[in-house]
């Protein structure tokens, strides 16, 4: 069942390159420009025409929801309100007839998010659901959606269910936004070829494992960890502080780099190991800036670089570098090594990574 891996979560992490070229397959042709997605046809007018559009999720799945908010407002230019599947349900939320919802699971049987969508279905909301799982709960409940195809996901932790939610949820936005006239067609076909590249990138990605390994080794007994980053690499900062806490159980929390100053700042010493998202995009200085505000004080820096990047690894305690690519897309390649750095921590600290105490993999209860 492992094929020869130590865990399913190492077994996940690795097969991403495949099971995010599974979620394209049939879907995306990027010579012929072409993006067919069979789940959703009734209802695609309906999303192209949204006035808004409110994506409900939990955990690693909300972190999805937090990119594709960024990515549906770039390129569909709808608002977009991304909300805790648990808070939206017992708060009032205000919902109106032809407001697109989008559920994002990966078992399609969290309660909180059934919850939530019946609760949008019951004011008029048009639900798509973007789930792992087949015939699962919340695909059935959905009015269409698009399925992740990343084959089961066993390890506890999220990763490649993860990957293939930012991939469906980006093909989805893209979709839409060709067909509502919000990018020109060069632009789609751009995306579309940039999308078609990153299952080789990520593979290229994985290949940091060693250098993350030697790292992990370094860091494994810190009891605290700060990960930051800025535009579609902030939900990543979150994502990757998740990762960490949920199988090695140290104390780790996510931040948008600028938000450092009006607080986290103070936490920063010597023993504070910060891993900054330092990706070549638009916010690329001011993350470089964030990166000397944490340095002055003395903190150690982990940071993920684009390839060649010549200025950080002069700041940097640590640098990782991983491929390029367009800066909505980066999230895909981003995250991969702090996937692996979760990992090796947990193992070395000998906690059960494939099924970390109190957690299940699906919360079948509220
Ligand atoms: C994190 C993790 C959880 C799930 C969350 C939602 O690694 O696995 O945070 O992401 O419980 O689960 P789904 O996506 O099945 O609705």
């Amino acid at each position: 069942e492992k094929s020869g891996h130590d865990h399913f979560m190492h077994k996940e992490i690795f097969e991403q390159p495949i099971s995010i070229a599974d979620c394209m397959r049939g879907r995306l042709n990027a010579e012929k420009g072409e993006l067919t997605l069979g789940g959703i046809r009734n209802y695609a007018k309906a999303l192209e025409n949204a006035e808004r559009i409110i994506i409900i999720a939990c955990g690693t799945s909300w972190h999805a929801g937090l990119v594709a908010e960024y990515v549906f407002e770039d390129l569909c230019r709808i608002p977009v309100e991304v909300e805790y599947a648990s808070e939206f349900r017992y708060r009032n939320p205000v919902i109106k007839e032809g407001d697109i919802v989008i559920a994002i699971s990966q078992s399609g049987e969290t309660a909180d998010t059934l919850a939530a969508i019946e609760l949008a279905k019951s004011k008029g909301a048009i639900v798509l659901g973007v789930v792992n799982t087949v015939g699962s709960s919340i695909s059935r409940v959905s009015h269409e959606g698009a399925y992740l195809h990343a084959g089961p996901e066993i390890g506890v932790a999220s990763t490649k269910a993860f990957t293939a939610q930012l991939t469906v949820l980006y093909m989805i936005a893209l979709k839409a936004a060709f067909n509502k006239g919000t990018i020109a067609e060069n632009r789609f076909r751009e995306h579309l070829r940039e999308l078609s590249l990153i299952p080789a990138k990520v593979e290229k990605a994985l290949k940091t494992n060693d250098k993350i390994e030697e790292i992990s080794d370094l860091f494994k007994n810190a009891s605290n960890f700060l990960y930051l980053g800025r535009g579609y690499n902030f939900p990543v900062a979150l994502e990757g502080a998740l990762k960490l806490k949920e199988i090695s159980y140290i104390h780790a929390e996510g931040y948008p780099a600028a938000e450092m100053k009006h607080g986290p700042i103070a936490l920063i010493d010597e023993n504070m190991p910060v891993v900054v998202i330092a990706t070549r995009d638009s916010s690329y200085d001011k993350v470089v800036s964030n990166i000397q505000e944490v340095k002055a004080r003395k903190g150690v820096v982990i940071a993920i670089v684009t390839e060649g990047d010549s200025l950080i690894p002069g700041m940097a305690d640590f640098t990782i570098e991983v491929p390029a690519t367009h800066e909505s897309l980066m999230p895909l390649v981003s995250v991969i090594p702090l996937q692996l750095l979760s990992y090796h921590i947990a193992v070395m600290r000998g906690a059960n990574v494939d099924q970390p105490r109190n957690l299940a993999k699906s919360v079948t209860v509220e």
